[in-house]
């Protein structure tokens, strides 16, 4: 779909989508529209005993007299002072897929006239548009037998206001963002047989075209590092496990200033290993790699909009398999830091995985900050359900920050505890701690008091995004599948923290 901004005008063809404020006030432009088609729109508003300008409300009116459009679709804004981004970018989002539903192939949105709270109005025209662009997005590569009637129509968007010029450079840096995000959900919708450690690892060098580092290290790397919880995750999987390092070091004294550090979990597929999760549902676990997306994703964006911040993202890549040569329940392991871990559970291999990757983060960047992102917990999808992901901190300011920055653009976080009483519940006896507790209670929290045993003093965060990285319903902004939460959340957190002069 090609987005594009212009002048308010009368489109010569398609449809054209008008705002309808609370209480079925037209705004300017659905009043003049509605002159011109002698009155069609008031009286289908009539009709229509539900439709009452409610944000997220569609009334389509098909063969509207009187103009050269197809249809006029009136657009529910609610209340215009409310208005804020994540409303915008909805209304651009739900009004691409009835677009796409009815089989309009080109259509213009009229922005002006359309007070946005307190956005500027370029600003508010970028935000519908970067919603469009964000729900446009299908995964649908393998689908060689889909019926062209089927397929999505909408070629052509075009988001009319005044500001058309500042909307378009406006939508610049957004356009960047989604890119980040079709990234991150390409990889998280990939099977398993395909995305795979080297697969991975190849994606992610791509990033450089971009202008960012590449790093990649390979088990013999790892080895030498001492990274021995890490490759036991993967030592039962033909292929070999992966780091990547990817930096972007866009501060303006780039070399002064130390980085955020991004980390994520990526395992490719996770069976449970020798500790075997049962059959049924075990293909979503083709998405445990969904930290490991969002970073990668996170960092094309940041690139792509050469934010002026460092930052580092790290992922931590292994397949999970039950083999041969695969980890035991009772292993023994050694990580990087030192500590050594007893594996009681196979199935627990993302704070496996993450021990190493936290561990050579902190010690090889000394970020100022350090925030990982893990689909680590079942419990957490029980905990929050999939509308929330949980925040987990050794930092009260850190924390407050994300949580901040995830309301500003949709992608909520709720603080979830960390702390001694949940810490010692990995206490063990034959090593210096297990990977799972004795108990089944707040699995969540103890899998983050794992992770914490390996940020050593650096201010750390972590996000389980167990219960939001799929998502089994089409959202306003999102089409089910792969949502990339997380990368809006904290390409906000480093233009709000990291990006000041
Ligand atoms: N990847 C899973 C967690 C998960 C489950 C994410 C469902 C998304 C949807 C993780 O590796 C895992 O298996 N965790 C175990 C931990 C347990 C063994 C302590 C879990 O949550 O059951
Ligand atoms: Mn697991
Ligand atoms: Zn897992």
């Amino acid at each position: 779909m090609k987005i594009s901004f212009a002048a308010p005008a009368m489109p010569k063809s398609g449809a054209l989508v008008v705002g309808i404020g609370a209480g079925r006030k037209p705004t300017q432009a659905a009043a003049e529209i509605d002159k011109l088609c002698d009155g069609m729109l008031t009286r289908a508003i009539k009709a229509s005993s539900k439709f009452s300008g409610k944000a997220d409300e569609l009334l389509p009116v098909v063969a509207p007299p009187g103009v050269p459009v197809d249809r006029i679709i009136l657009v529910g804004l609610g209340d215009l002072k409310a208005l804020d981004a994540v409303a915008l970018q909805r209304i651009g989002g739900g009004l691409t897929a009835h677009l796409n539903q009815v089989g309009a192939s080109a259509a213009a949105v009229r922005l002006d006239g359309v007070p946005a709270g307190k956005l500027a109005p370029g600003d508010a025209a970028a935000e519908v548009a970067l919603g469009a662009r964000l729900r446009s997005y299908r995964f649908d590569k393998y689908r060689t037998k889909e019926k062209p009637t089927a397929k999505p129509t909408l070629a052509r968007l075009t988001v009319m206001t005044d500001a058309d010029a500042a909307a378009k450079s406006a939508f610049v840096d957004r356009d960047k963002l989604a890119d980040g995000v079709f990234l991150t959900r390409d990889l998280v919708s990939e099977p398993a047989n395909i995305l795979h450690p080297e697969s991975f690892a190849a994606r992610c060098q791509k990033l450089s075209e971009l202008g960012v580092e590449v790093e990649v290290l390979d088990e013999k790397k790892m080895r030498k590092l001492g990274m021995g919880a890490l490759l036991a995750v993967g030592q039962g999987s033909v292929h070999e496990s992966q780091l990547v390092v990817m930096q972007w070091n866009g501060a303006p004294k780039a070399k002064d200033k130390a980085p955020l550090a991004v980390v994520g979990k990526g395992i490719t597929f996770d069976t449970g290993g020798i500790s075997l999760k049962p059959g049924a549902g075990m293909w979503d676990m083709k998405w445990d790699m969904g930290g490991a997306g969002v970073v990668t994703g996170l960092m094309a964006a940041l690139a792509g909009r050469k934010a002026k911040a460092n930052v580092v993202g790290v992922v931590a890549l292994a397949e999970n398999m039950p083999a041969g040569n695969a980890q035991r329940p009772g292993d023994i392991v050694t990580s990087m830091s030192g500590q050594t871990i007893e594996v009681l559970n196979t199935d627990a291999e993302g704070r496996l995985v993450l021990a190493d990757a936290l561990w050579y983060t902190q010690d090889r960047f000394k970020p100022t900050a350090m925030i990982d992102l893990a689909t680590l917990t079942g419990a957490m999808m029980v905990a929050l359900g999939t509308h929330q992901a949980g925040v987990f901190a050794n930092n009260d300011a850190l924390s407050k920050r994300l949580v901040a920055a995830g309301a500003a653009v949709g992608e909520k976080l709720w603080p979830m505890p960390v702390g001694d009483e949940y810490d010692r519940e990995i206490d063990c006896d034959a090593a210096d701690m297990k990977n799972i507790a004795s108990g089944r209670w707040g699995g969540a929290s103890i899998g983050a008091v794992f992770l914490q045993r390996f940020v050593n003093k650096v201010h750390w965060a972590h996000l389980d995004i167990a219960g939001v990285t799929w998502s089994d319903k089409d959202k306003p902004t999102t089409p089910r599948g792969a949502t990339a939460f997380g990368v809006r959340l904290l390409d906000r957190f480093v233009a709000d923290h990291y990006e000041g002069s």
